[in-house]
Formats: C-alpha cells, sequence, structure tokens
C-alpha cells in the first residue's frame, strides 16, 4: 500500500512509539491527525515535521472521555472530509499488585487501554464504511499474549483488545475495513515511567527492561512497513516477542520460568 496522500490519525502522538510513528509517516507524505492529551506536546511535535498546515490537523483527545468520540471524528470529518487509517496508540501503563490496586485505578486503565480504544475504532469504522475503504492498526503488547506481577489490569485490557479485533476484523471485512493488531516487546519509551501505582499516582521511574528496549525510530520503520503489508497481526521487538509462541509450546515451563524471574526481580 502506497501511504502517501493517505489521511491517517495517530493517538498517543505526544510521545514514545506514536511520536516516532508520526515522523516515519510525515517522510510517507501522509496528511496527519495528531491526538492525545497534552496539547502542548502535540505542538512539540508538529513543529518537527516537514509538512504543509493544511496538512496537520492536532486534536487533543483524552481517551478515558470516549463518550465524545463521535464529536472527535466529526472534527477530523469536518478538516479532511475522510480518514483512510486509525493507529490506535494511545494507552497507560501500571506498577501494582492486583490487591494493592483501587478498582477505580483499574477502571481507568481499561477506559483508556480498552473502551476508549473500541469506542474510537467504532466512531471511525462507520466512516470507513461509508468509504467502502480503511485500515485500523490497533497497539496491543506482547504482555495481551501473557501476564507478569504488577501489570494485571493492563494485560487485562491488551488481552480484551485482541479478543475485540479479532472478532471484529471478521465483521468488517465486506466493508473492507483491514484490522491489524501490532503488539511490541520492550520499546524505549516512558510507557513505564507515565505508569499508573495502585493509588492512581504515577510512578515516575523507568524500568530496565524499557531502557535496553528497542529504539522509537527502529520500531516505527517496522510498523509502517507492517501497516504497507496485509498483515492482519506482527510482534515487534527484541528476543522477549519469542516468549509468545514459547508459552503457547511449554505453557507449563513458561509459568515457572516467570516465577523464577519474577523473585528475582523482587
Ligand atoms: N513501550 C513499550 O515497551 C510498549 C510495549 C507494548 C505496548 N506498548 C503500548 O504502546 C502504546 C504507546 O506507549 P508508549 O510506549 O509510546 O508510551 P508513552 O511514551 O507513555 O506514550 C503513551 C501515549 O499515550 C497517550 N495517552 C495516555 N493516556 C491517554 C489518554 N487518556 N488519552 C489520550 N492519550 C493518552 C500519551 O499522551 P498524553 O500524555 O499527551 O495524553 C502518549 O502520547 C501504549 O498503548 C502502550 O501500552 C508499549
Amino acid at each position: 500500500m502506497n501511504l502517501s496522500g493517505k489521511v491517517i490519525w495517530i493517538t498517543g502522538a505526544s510521545s514514545g512509539i506514536g511520536e516516532a510513528i508520526t515522523y516515519a509517516l510525515a517522510k510517507e507524505g501522509c496528511k496527519l491527525i495528531l491526538s492525545s492529551r497534552r496539547i502542548e506536546e502535540l505542538n512539540r511535535v508538529r513543529g518537527n515535521l516537514k509538512l504543509a498546515d493544511k496538512d496537520v490537523l492536532i486534536l487533543p483527545i483524552d481517551l478515558e472521555q470516549h463518550q465524545h468520540t463521535d464529536e472527535w471524528v466529526k472534527r477530523v470529518m469536518d478538516n479532511f472530509n475522510r480518514i483512510d487509517i486509525l493507529i490506535n496508540n494511545g494507552g497507560i501503563s501500571q506498577k501494582s499488585y492486583a490487591l494493592a490496586t483501587d478498582p477505580v485505578v483499574e477502571r481507568k486503565i481499561m477506559d483508556v487501554n480498552y473502551f476508549g480504544n473500541v469506542a474510537l475504532s467504532k466512531a471511525v469504522a462507520r466512516i470507513m464504511q461509508q468509504q467502502k475503504n480503511g485500515k485500523i492498526a490497533v497497539i496491543s503488547s506482547i504482555i495481551g499474549r501473557f501476564g507478569l506481577p504488577d501489570l494485571s489490569t493492563y494485560s487485562a485490557s491488551k488481552h480484551a483488545l485482541y479478543g475485540f479485533y479479532d472478532s471484529f476484523r471478521l465483521e468488517v471485512k465486506d466493508d473492507n475495513i483491514k484490522i491489524l493488531i501490532v503488539s511490541p516487546g520492550f520499546i524505549n519509551t516512558n510507557v513505564a515511567i507515565n505508569a499508573v501505582k495502585g493509588d492512581g499516582n504515577l510512578v515516575n521511574e523507568n524500568s530496565p527492561a524499557m531502557e535496553k528496549g528497542m529504539k522509537t525510530n527502529v520500531f516505527a520503520k517496522k510498523f509502517v512497513s507492517t501497516l504497507k503489508s496485509n498483515k492482519n497481526h506482527k510482534y515487534i521487538g527484541k528476543k522477549e516477542i519469542y516468549a509468545v509462541p514459547f508459552k503457547m509450546i511449554f505453557p507449563n515451563t513458561f509459568y515457572n520460568l516467570m516465577l523464577k524471574m519474577s523473585k528475582k526481580n523482587k
């Protein structure tokens, strides 16, 4: 698929993976809608793009407030009159044991990572249905294929994306809407710093796994080449992505290994 001139909406464009994807897509000559909560960070990213003003829309959104999705979609349609691709990437992580996590925090993580994500996709898919064309790329995680301590609700939200989009892909096939799920391994972003603790406060501390993770520009290059392909799913990361097939083939050995590793890291 040639991406030049395509109207592409990226959520979580203010930082990390979404920011790197934005730069990669700008080089492909796309028209971009940049969304997340922090308008000043979106403007910083926009300032790094060599695109004409008419080809970029800054649209602040809070995925937790997903009752507003139709208004957001209207803003995009008023500006570009079509949406070729949605990259549903915005999300938050967690660092807390389940028994120490307030239900309000669990609800917030699910609202942002799952309900907000799905509500936006459904609103955009209705436009794509009329266009008889479109693609929705969703950023899940390898943690959407297995669990780890401190990540129970995050892991649940990313598993839930698989269930929804594997079903949705079959439902929208005849409308010529394609669904791509991308599951990153460990990517060197601020995701661990921006994660929430059990009481809802930010972690504000990086994790060694993220620090050693794949660089965002390397991720973005692989992501864009996957976006151009006809793939339904792709894992992108370093050797940690092999944990997924390992768990499928040796589930009990995998569990014992994870237990040993989590005890060592305590
Ligand atoms: N880094 C990894 O190792 C890794 C691995 C697997 C999956 N992922 C997934 O990749 C995606 C991007 O994360 P990242 O690693 O790039 O981390 P990041 O640097 O913390 O970026 C997260 C992005 O999501 C946005 N966001 C957070 N809460 C939001 C909300 N309520 N409404 C709208 N936007 C919101 C943030 O922008 P604002 O703060 O401006 O709203 C930011 O742009 C996430 O879905 C994450 O779960 C990351």
